[in-house]
């Protein structure tokens, strides 16, 4: 079997959102530990201005992955691209019936079409190019369970999730699983901004909505480092595996996810406390 820098080392990581979190994870594992080139984009210039200043061949490319013509000129500036990675995502708090439209919109504009647009302007190129190339999409552990205050995000994953197993089916439909890998990416708990850049509520009950990102927010303290978690989510992907998972715990929720669905349970609300295992 490969390793991650046998098959990743020589190549171009493109990520969305990697001025933050994850994607600045990944971006620095790939980059140091990998060799990659990477390319950095983000709608926060200044973040990704300052990590391309820390990491050897880095490029910063400020990129609104709402915008599909921003992902297709990104596309045609990059050359050859080794992996692509669809990361750039958004979290809400808050009662459904209180989420503000604007958020709504802002929410799946980024999390689902933006994931969509990324796609668009980048697997018809690495279709047509010989070379072994990945795609990986961001769903979440919320890809895989029903969670209370974030049901715009946990959908936004579950159609990523729902998205990726279809785009893997197209490819080979097509013929390219020789070349072209498919990979979803199941992220557990891991340190980042997402919290803190939630979207709120500005009417109804503003107070349930404030209280569970606070709840997110202790969560975080025992989150995962997106640096080793970049490190796992590549050595699985070097391994073949189709589901990136960060922990353990993601892998009991696909579980309980499926034994839910079996049985035909309807959803209830987690015991107790909000709170993810860390292992
Ligand atoms: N952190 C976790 O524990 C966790 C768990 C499960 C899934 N995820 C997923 O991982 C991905 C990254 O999240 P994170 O936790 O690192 O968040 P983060 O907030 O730390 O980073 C997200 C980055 O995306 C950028 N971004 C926002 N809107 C954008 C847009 N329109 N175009 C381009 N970039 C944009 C932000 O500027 C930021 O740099 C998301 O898709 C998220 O759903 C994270």
């Amino acid at each position: 079997m490969s390793t991650a820098k046998e098959l990743f080392g020589s190549g171009t990581a493109v990520i969305t959102g990697a001025g933050a979190g994850i994607g600045a994870g990944l971006a620095r594992y790939a980059a140091r530990e990998l060799g990659m080139k990477v390319v950095l984009a983000d709608v926060d210039t200044p973040a990704i201005t300052a990590l391309q200043a820390e990491l050897p061949n880095a490029v910063a490319v400020t990129c609104d992955v709402r915008d599909p013509d921003a992902l297709e000129r990104l596309a045609g500036q990059a050359g050859p691209v080794t992996l692509l990675v669809n990361n750039a995502g958004v979290e809400q708090f808050g009662y459904l019936w209180d989420t503000p439209v604007a958020n709504w919109d802002r929410l799946l504009s980024i999390n689902i079409s933006g994931v969509f647009h990324g796609i668009r302007a980048f697997l018809p190129r690495m279709l047509a190019d010989s070379r072994q190339s990945w795609v990986w999409n961001l769903s979440s552990v919320g890809g895989v369970s029903a969670s209370p205050l974030q049901a715009p995000y946990i959908m936004s994953k579950h159609a990523v999730l729902a998205l990726t197993e279809c785009l893997r089916q197209e490819v080979e439909l097509a013929g390219h699983t020789d070349h072209v890998h498919v990979q979803a990416v199941l992220p557990g708990a891991v340190a980042s901004n997402i919290f803190e850049s939630a979207g709120a509520v500005d009417s109804g009950d503003v107070t349930a909505a404030e209280d569970h990102r606070a709840a997110m927010l202790k969560i975080k303290e025992q989150a995962m480092d997106p640096v080793d978690a970049a490190g796992v989510f590549f050595d699985q992907a070097a391994a073949g595996e189709f589901y990136l998972t960060s922990q353990d715990f993601v892998r009991d929720a696909m579980a309980a996810r499926a034994d839910v669905l079996v049985h035909r349970r309807a959803p209830v609300l987690p015991p107790g406390e909000l709170t993810f295992p860390t292992d």
